[in-house]
């Protein structure tokens, strides 16, 4: 029933990083990173690729429980 039927808005997991791109791809060279980095996961962070935090809201909003890609140099 279309009661029951999700918008295909909600079905997107991005909700506004480079909407005018088909798909949103980062690169990153590895002599970019210094100990560690944290990469955006939830797909809101206002400095995507990297995480600023963005992720507590959203989760404290919706009850999800996404977070970072964290990247370290091993010890
Ligand atoms: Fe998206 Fe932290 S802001 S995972």
């Amino acid at each position: 029933p279309a009661a029951n039927r999700r918008s295909t808005k909600t079905l997107k997991c991005n909700p506004s990083i480079c909407k005018e791109k088909e798909k949103v791809v980062d690169f990153v060279e590895i002599e970019e990173i210094c100990k560690k980095v944290s990469y955006c996961r939830c797909w809101r962070s206002k400095k995507f690729p990297l995480c600023d935090g963005s992720h507590n809201a959203h989760n404290k909003e919706t009850g999800d429980n996404v977070g970072p890609l964290v990247l370290k140099v091993a010890e």
